[in-house]
């Protein structure tokens, strides 16, 4: 038994940058972590691997689509899957140890196993009872399943199964045209599966803007993805081989079956909240099973917190380190702050699909009125040079004061160029200090220049 300032539970993104910094700010901290290894759903089987399998997947698309145009002629490189799957348990091993590193320098206790919370102040792991000034849970998420579809990880899998297949399936369906079944769904697309997606919206992507949807989908189709849309699935029927998918179309409620080899659950994910013995804590739930948090992210029990995918809002990587930095100020005295109106949101296909802000919907629900700046990168010349011209960006901006309200990019590199325009909305810029920026040529980023012009005077490449 020990006693610590601060124990968090759950080391993923949310709770080991929460631990580290509670430590950099003076507290004795420890961290929770039932897994083998740290880093949570994210380094795990989450962010990381799938990255590490779009990238590699990514390249052999390039050699087998791109490379002849540029003159670069010879023999496509062939998938050797366990080497992938080797370089996939590479980059997580690399990722988690460097946690495990980090947690050593910055002197936390790592208690290995499952924690409960058997009243306020006290973390028990296995046979032993710590206590903690504070408790921050960061227990993430896990996926949701459908009535009638039953996930054994081998034929009907979720996102942790499809990563780790025993080989590349030759048909994949799956279901849920969200970020996990596009990502995941690309990977398998490019290494040679036939992918079938059916989703239950008429649109992919819910929430995104409704021009990024359509052009999304559209890219995503030329690649070899099929689309079977406005579709409830009903069941999976799965042998220890092939698997079977019962659908209904929603427009004529006509029902059809689709076979595969696997069958890709990706239907969103819930927050994992179980065997805290928080209800017998009196800790207050959302009626979606997230954990309630005030603005200081404490629940109605004092001294305990909550942080990341089993809190409310978007189940994003960055918004639970936040959330983790946040909250670690706050238990040492600080002001730890997170402004949600600026949350970047990135879909690692290719192209890549970023958001920030507000959509065009939401400004009409806000009754608040807003002009578009719009540039193709057909227009942009490092674009055109890489044969990379699919795509566009588009600035939201205030219609009276120019200020950005938001941005929507789907082209190369958009997972990066965002963050100018997230810094551009923390400074509360207009779409002018954008277009007023001297912007090195050439370079992707003109393109967001370009669209903040065409909320003025209008882009010079268009
Ligand atoms: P988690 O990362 O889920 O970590 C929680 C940890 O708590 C787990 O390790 C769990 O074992 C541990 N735990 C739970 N209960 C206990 C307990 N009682 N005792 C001890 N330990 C416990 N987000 C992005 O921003 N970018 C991406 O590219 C991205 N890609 C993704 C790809 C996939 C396939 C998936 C599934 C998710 C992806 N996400 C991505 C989402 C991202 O992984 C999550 O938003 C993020 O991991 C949430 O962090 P967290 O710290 O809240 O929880
Ligand atoms: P999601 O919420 O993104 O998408 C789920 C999709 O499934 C939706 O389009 C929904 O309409 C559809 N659906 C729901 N029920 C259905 C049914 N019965 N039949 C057919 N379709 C149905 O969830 P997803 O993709 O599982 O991802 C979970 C979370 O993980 C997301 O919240 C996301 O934030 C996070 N994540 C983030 C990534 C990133 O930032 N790049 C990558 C992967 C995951």
């Amino acid at each position: 038994m020990a006693n610590y300032d601060v124990i968090v539970i759950g080391s993923g993104p949310g709770g080991y940058v929460c631990a580290i910094r509670c430590a950099q700010l003076g507290l004795k901290t420890a961290c929770v972590e039932g897994r083998e290894t740290l880093g949570g759903t994210c380094l795990n089987v989450g962010c990381i691997p799938s990255k590490a399998l779009l990238h590699a997947s990514h390249q052999l698309h390039e050699a087998e689509h791109n490379f002849a145009k540029m003159g670069l002629k010879g023999k496509s490189p062939s998938v050797d899957w366990k080497q992938m799957q080797g370089y996939k348990q590479e980059t997580i091993d690399g990722n988690t140890k460097g946690i495990e590193f980090l947690f050593k320098k910055n002197k936390i206790d790592w208690l290995k196993g499952w924690g409960s919370i058997p009243a306020a102040g006290q973390v028990k792991v296995g046979d032993e009872v710590h206590t903690a000034k504070n408790i921050i849970i960061a227990s993430g998420s896990e996926p949701s399943s459908l009535p009638g579809v039953d996930v054994d990880e081998k034929v009907v899998v979720t996102s942790t199964g499809a990563l780790s297949l025993n080989k590349v399936p030759k048909k994949l369906v799956v279901i849920g045209a969200g970020v996990i079944g596009l990502e995941l769904g690309s990977v398998y697309q490019r290494l040679g599966a036939e992918v079938t997606v059916v989703e239950f919206l008429d649109a992919i992507t819910p929430g995104m803007d409704p021009e990024v949807q359509k052009t999304f989908q559209r890219i995503l189709k030329k690649q070899g993805l099929k689309f079977v849309m406005g579709a409830a699935v009903q069941k999976t029927e799965a042998t220890k081989t092939k698997a079977k998918v019962t659908y209904k179309l929603r427009k004529d409620d006509s029902e059809h079956v689709i076979e595969a080899d696997t069958v890709l659950v990706a239907t969103g994910r819930k927050p994992y909240s179980d065997g805290f013995g928080l209800e017998a804590l009196g800790v207050e739930m959302t009626p979606r099973g997230q954990i309630k948090v005030g603005v200081d992210w404490q629940t109605n029990v004092p001294g305990i917190y909550a942080i990341g995918d089993v809190t409310e809002g978007p189940m994003l990587a960055h918004k639970a380190e936040d959330e983790g930095m946040a909250a670690a100020e706050q238990v040492a005295g600080k002001h730890g702050h997170v402004n949600y109106g600026v949350i970047p949101g990135v879909i690692y296909t290719w192209p890549e699909v970023a958001n920030v802000g507000e959509t065009e919907e939401t400004l009409k629900e806000q009754g608040r009125a807003y002009k578009v700046g719009k540039f193709m990168f057909m227009g942009n010349g490092r674009a055109k040079a890489n044969l990379m011209t699919d795509g566009f960006v588009k600035i939201l901006a205030d219609k009276e004061t120019d200020r950005i309200l938001g941005c929507h990019i789907i082209g190369p590199g958009a997972g990066d160029l965002i963050h100018e325009v997230c810094v551009a909305m923390e400074f509360g810029a207009s779409a002018e200090d954008l277009a007023l920026t001297c912007h090195a040529h050439p370079t992707y980023s003109e393109a967001v220049r370009e669209a903040a012009l065409a909320c003025g005077d209008g882009p010079i490449h268009s």
